[in-house]
């Protein structure tokens, strides 16, 4: 019946349906006006209506539309983006991933033209960003997206782990979803193109970079303008180690070697789960021994005006207290410039257990993530006495959260997995958002707020 309906409808509103059928001539194209056929299309009443109806709406919403400013189309336009996640989860992980970083690498992406809320703005390491919401490592493995990913608007984008030799990682399926938890559990096990690969594309690129970097300031003074405007913005390049290695130093050291000139921090990875004997490297002595190769290594290389790039640590939501204490130990006597805190979970909380799909072996990321990873920052950034720079991550799908890391001590925070699940939509709420909660609480910048819960 309602097929029916529906059928008759359409006919019914079909420009074509009362069209008398004028055969034409065939001398159609070479006759005189006279011979093009009389009758006027005849229409229903009911098409003419919806045929004005959709006219009229086009015409008003186009002239509704230009006379919006700028930012309010953008608004609408990244609002949009959330008709497409419904297609993304549909998708194999994987797959839906790949696809994302493709279409970011081809620049197939919004580009937020929106200023970021200055509240957000904050000087790190000499760099200034124009804001601190970053995309962790994990999801531009290779490099192949910076600009495209950048233009969304995060404050600063983190590629890797990159490994010195091209690695397949661990068999597919790697990566599964916990949807209604809101998180992922992967075993990806660093798959990565290798550093000559990294290298040649962020070489590529890098004159580009250095280039705006110039007349971004030469135009503007010291102002920012990424991550919403043009302009460079901040990369982090994050190392790690091969499967089969046996000297992880070694492997830290080519990453630097190779790949230090081009990034505006590096990151030692010894966190991820899915490398046999990498957290290993968290320990006490070998984390001394590293980080004093590591740092040599960066060192010796020549370096300019700016200076050779920080080298941040990346550690496990899973550590012991006295894990903590040795790492915050060597992180003070060593001066490492910052720690990223957190990577995945071996460990699988409450909130996602219940899920099936939690027996599967990896790395647990997303909502379930935050509490363990938020604590964890907290402790470190009491060990450390707020004198290293933290960068927080773990579970954040909010401004809120996002808040609620640096009042737990980061100074910039990251995110992966609520991003996968909210694509570009997500990373404007979370910047407007966090500057609200700074405001209610009467804070004027970033710097008042970290480790506020600490205190
Ligand atoms: C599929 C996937 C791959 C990841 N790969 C890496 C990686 O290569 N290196 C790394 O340091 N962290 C990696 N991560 C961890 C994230 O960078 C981040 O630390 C973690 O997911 C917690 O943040 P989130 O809860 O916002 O996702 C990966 C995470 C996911 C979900």
């Amino acid at each position: 019946m309602a097929t029916r309906v529906a059928l008759k409808f359409i006919r019914e509103c079909s420009l074509y349906t009362k069209v008398k059928s004028n055969k034409i001539p065939r001398n159609y194209f070479c006759t005189a006006a006279a011979s093009i056929p009389k009758k006027i299309p005849q229409f229903s009443k009911k098409g003419r209506l919806f045929t004005g109806a959709a006219i009229g709406l086009l015409i008003g919403g186009g002239a509704y539309a230009s006379t919006v400013d700028e930012a309010t189309f953008c608004g609408w336009l990244f609002n949009g983006t959330k008709l497409v996640n419904p297609f993304f989860a549909f998708l194999d992980p994987e797959v839906a991933h790949r696809l994302a970083v493709s279409a970011a690498a081809r620049g197939w992406v919004l580009i937020e033209k929106r200023p970021d809320p200055p509240i957000l703005e904050l000087e790190v390491w000499g760099r200034r960003f124009s804001n601190p919401v970053g995309l962790s490592a994990g999801f531009d493995k290779n490099a192949e997206a910076i600009e495209g990913l950048l233009g969304l608007g995060f404050g600063f984008v983190e590629v890797g782990s990159v490994t010195p030799v091209p690695q397949e990682g661990n068999p597919k399926p790697r990566i599964f979803r916990l949807p209604t938890e809101g998180a992922i559990i992967n075993r990806c096990g660093f798959n990565s193109e290798g550093i000559v690969a990294v290298a040649k594309r962020l070489g590529a690129q890098h004159g580009k970079r250095k280039l705006e970097t110039s007349s971004t300031s030469s135009s503007t003074g010291d102002e920012v303008v990424h991550g919403g405007k043009a302009g460079p913005g901040i990369l982090g390049v994050n190392l790690g180690k091969n499967k089969t290695s046996e000297d992880a130093a070694a492997d830290y050291v080519q990453g630097v070697h190779t790949l230090s000139q081009y990034a505006d921090y590096l990151v030692i990875n010894i966190s991820s789960p899915n490398t046999p004997g990498l957290r290993q490297l968290q320990g006490r002595k070998q984390l001394k021994d590293l980080v004093k190769k590591v740092q040599a290594a960066r060192d010796e290389m020549q370096w300019g005006e700016e200076g050779p790039p920080p080298l941040l640590v990346k550690i496990a939501p899973d550590l012991s207290k006295q894990d903590l204490e040795d790492i915050a130990a060597v992180a003070l006597a060593l001066r490492i410039d910052g720690l990223i805190i957190s990577n995945t979970t071996v460990q699988r909380p409450d909130t996602a257990s219940k899920n099936p799909v939690a027996e599967e072996a990896g790395g647990l990321s997303g909502k379930p993530l935050f509490s363990l990873s938020t604590n964890t920052l907290k402790d470190m950034y009491s060990l450390t006495k707020g004198k290293i720079p933290l960068i927080g991550v773990g579970g954040i799908s909010s401004g809120e959260d996002a808040y609620k890391k640096i009042r737990a001590g980061a100074t910039l925070v990251q995110l992966y997995t609520a991003f996968a699940y909210g694509g570009p939509a997500l990373i404007p709420k979370i910047k407007v958002e966090l500057a609200e909660c700074l405001e209610r609480d009467g804070y004027k910048s970033i710097y008042e707020a970290v480790g506020a819960d600490c205190r």
